[in-house]
């Protein structure tokens, strides 16, 4: 499979709209708890914004949209909302896959699956299945995720794929066993729920992503607040490690070759 561009080994194009956007959809709980709600209620909630989301990108022409749903840390949680959590997650795949599939939206499910139960992981296969033809949108679900477990899966099996490189493996060799070698490094990250840290999402795929912070709350996290996000995105510089002038100048050079051509 021909690589992506690599933000250490190239320099990616970029225009005023990311290509993909991964998210830590945070702050369901709160959003629950300001109302007296279950923190389940918050969770409910939460889905419908991911709707919206996904109609926004749509919408935008945003070919890439990854969504932190559950991550290898959150079974801490207490027993009850894990597996609330879960039921959701079957309840979201047996009722959306129509529509996504009608919409034109391609769904990936990346994480540790071995951890769920066959029900769950049934559901997951069949709706990657059912959505496979379609490419106006992929679509990816973080469940069970964690970057250090995916940085680890990727090096394991690089080095059972390659033995005889061994002390000379190169990032080009990892990469393309990481969960998410289908799409490009996304060039926008998106928290919500005013938390400003990563917690174990796209450790590797992260590196040069611009990262957007909002205080709002998931649940509240509507078409306009996405459309906010992708604006700020638009005004960043995005170096790659050269200075601004040298982006100057590629850029008028660019553009001198667009009309001469
Ligand atoms: C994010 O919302 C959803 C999951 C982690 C599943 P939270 O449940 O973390 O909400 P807060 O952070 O408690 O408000
Ligand atoms: C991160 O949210 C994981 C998901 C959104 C699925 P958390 O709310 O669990 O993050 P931390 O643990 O507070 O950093
Ligand atoms: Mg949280």
């Amino acid at each position: 499979m021909p690589g992506f561009a690599s933000s250490t080994r190239d320099l990616p194009m970029s225009g005023v709209i990311p290509k993909h956007i991964a998210v830590i959809m945070d702050g369901n709980g709160r959003w629950a708890k300001q109302r007296h709600l279950p923190r389940f209620a918050g969770h409910k909630k939460g889905v419908e914004t991911v709707r919206d989301v996904v109609k926004g990108c749509l919408e935008r022409g945003v070919s890439y949209l990854t969504l932190f749903a559950f991550s290898s840390e959150n079974w801490r949680r207490p027993e009850e909302e894990v597996s609330l959590l879960m039921q959701l997650f079957v309840r979201a795949l047996q009722h959306e896959v129509k529509k996504l599939r009608k919409n034109g939206v391609r769904l990936h499910v990346v994480g540790d699956l071995s951890r769920f139960d066959a029900q769950l992981q049934k559901l997951i296969a069949e709706a990657e299945e059912q959505t496979a033809e379609n490419d106006a949108l992929h679509l990816t679900i973080a469940a069970n995720y964690g970057g250090r477990w995916d940085i680890l899966q990727a090096a394991n099996r690089m080095m059972q794929a390659s033995p005889e490189k061994a002390g000379h493996w190169t990032e080009a060799d990892l990469e393309p066993h990481l969960c998410m070698s289908f799409a490009p490094e996304p060039d926008l990250f998106i928290r919500t729920g005013g938390e400003q840290r990563i917690s174990n999402f796209l450790l590797w795929q992260l590196a040069y992503t611009e990262l957007y912070f909002t205080e709002t709350l998931w649940p509240e996290f509507d078409e306009a607040a996405l459309a906010t996000a992708i604006a700020s995105y638009g005004q960043r510089e995005r170096r790659f490690g050269r200075t601004s002038e040298q982006l100057a100048e590629t850029s008028s050079a660019l553009n001198s070759a667009g009309t001469h051509a």
